[in-house]
């Protein structure tokens, strides 16, 4: 078994962490953020993600994980250092490895002979060479291997991965990572580190693609008086298509579609190719926010200028708290700007949120509203009462922008119904 470091511990730092202590290795998890830092050491999970609890607490309780303020003190008897800090999207679209270079800056001097040093963090082609000249190390290998989880089932998903990534110049260095996941069991692509970073991005961006252009089919649908859920239903059952990601909703977001196909365009444009596919990906998506923010003000008589509109769901997806680069949000900001009180609720229990109410109870977010929008697939949503949700709103209208409710339920109980790509 293995002394792992793992540098950031925000959604997948401490998956990483505690996944990896799981399965047996030795890790400590370091971090920036003394408050994170002190709440991990008392066992306390400082994100919503199932599952990780258990894992943490299973980790401290055993002396496998351990967790530490600042870089420097989490490398100095490591064979690993995972770098798993953020990688935002910079003024001109291109990701900013600012947060790379300063973890690898601080671990540099302190890494010991021979350890090798992982990026797990999202980077376009190029960063293993930024990192080793931030480490300034000769005597250190680094290796790309990028991590595909996805919140909500982070566990499951680096426990089960479809499968894992490393990319390493140094094969002895790629065979020492593949060792880590000794008892995982996933196809393994060892490649050269440009492959391995592109394989991310080109992941992520084939699935904001295929959103999109669900949504996109969601549009003619309704133009043509056809059904989305058949259609993509009919659609998914081609295997050489599949059923994921063909749900129309509000559109992508979350902290990695926005920049990572951002980045990918920028990436292609630097190399000297036009991405224009993947341009349209990302203007069908924001047209989509629009679109949804649209229905809500249709269903609201034309204008939405002093109206309540209720809100259920503002986290990106349903079972995670992240509401970076929400579409739920996006589309609320559409409906603020044009004169809306908004007023939410969302079962992460978010903290307040400037220019709307966010309210901990469905039924008072609904209370008075011309409009509810359903934006974030929430399973509980489905199973409020409808009655409830009647009695308390000013006027019968649902913009369901998941296709999660009852559509026949609220109908007869006299809603306008609206939801995307459906008749
Ligand atoms: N969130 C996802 O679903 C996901 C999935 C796959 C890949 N990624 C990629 O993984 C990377 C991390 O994403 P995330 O969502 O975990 O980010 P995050 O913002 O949740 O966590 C990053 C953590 O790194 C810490 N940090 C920053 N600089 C540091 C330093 N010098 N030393 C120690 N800690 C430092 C921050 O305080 C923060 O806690 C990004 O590149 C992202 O694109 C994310």
């Amino acid at each position: 078994m293995s002394k792992i470091a793992v540098i950031g511990t925000g959604y997948v730092g401490l998956t990483t962490g505690a996944c990896f202590a799981h399965i047996g290795h030795d890790v400590v998890c370091a971090d920036v953020d003394a408050d994170k830092i002190a709440r991990l050491q008392r066992g306390e999970i400082p994100i919503l993600e199932a599952g990780l609890d258990n894992l943490v607490r299973e980790g401290l309780h055993d002396g496998r994980l351990t967790f530490v303020l600042g870089a420097e003190n989490a490398v100095a008897d490591c064979e690993f250092a995972y770098l798993c800090v953020p990688t935002p999207q910079g003024a001109d679209g291109s990701a900013d490895l600012s947060y790379i270079e300063d973890a690898a800056r601080q671990i540099g001097p302190l890494l010991p002979s021979e350890a090798v040093v992982v990026n797990k963090s999202t980077v376009p082609v190029g960063s293993t060479r930024v990192v080793e000249r931030a480490l300034g190390r000769s005597d250190v290998a680094v290796v790309s291997n990028p991590e595909f989880l996805r919140e909500g089932s982070a566990i499951h998903d680096f426990l089960h991965p479809d499968r894992i990534v490393i990319g390493a110049e140094d094969q002895s260095a790629a065979v020492k990572v593949q060792s880590l996941y000794l008892g995982i069991t996933a196809p393994v692509i060892v490649t050269d580190p440009a492959s391995a970073e592109t394989i991310k991005y080109a992941a992520n961006a084939f699935l904001a693609t295929k959103i999109s252009f669900i949504n996109a089919v969601a549009a003619v649908c309704e133009a043509v008086g056809a059904d989305i859920k058949d259609v993509a239903l009919g659609m998914g059952y081609d295997t050489r298509i599949g059923h994921e990601f063909l749900k129309p909703g509000p559109g992508w977001g979350g902290s990695c579609f926005p920049k990572d196909t951002r980045a990918m365009v920028r990436i292609a444009e630097d190399a000297g190719y036009d991405f224009n596919l993947l341009k349209g990906v990302v203007n069908v998506n924001d047209e989509q926010l629009h679109r949804v923010a649209a229905k809500i003000v249709a269903l609201a008589g034309g204008s939405v200028q002093g109206k309540r509109i209720g809100v259920w769901g503002l986290t990106f997806k349903a079972r995670t708290d992240d509401m970076r680069e929400s579409p739920s949000l996006a589309v609320i900001a559409h409906l603020v700007a044009q004169g809306a009180e908004v007023r939410a609720f969302d079962p992460s229990n978010p903290g307040p949120i400037e220019g709307i109410e966010v309210v901990d109870d469905p039924y008072a977010a609904v209370e008075g509203a011309e409009v509810l929008a359903v934006l974030t697939e929430w399973d509980e949503f489905r199973w409020l009462d409808v009655d409830k949700v009647a009695d308390a709103m000013a006027a019968k209208n649902v913009v369901d922008a998941r296709n999660l409710l009852d559509r026949a339920a609220l109908t007869r109980r006299g809603f306008e119904y609206e939801g995307i790509g459906r008749k």
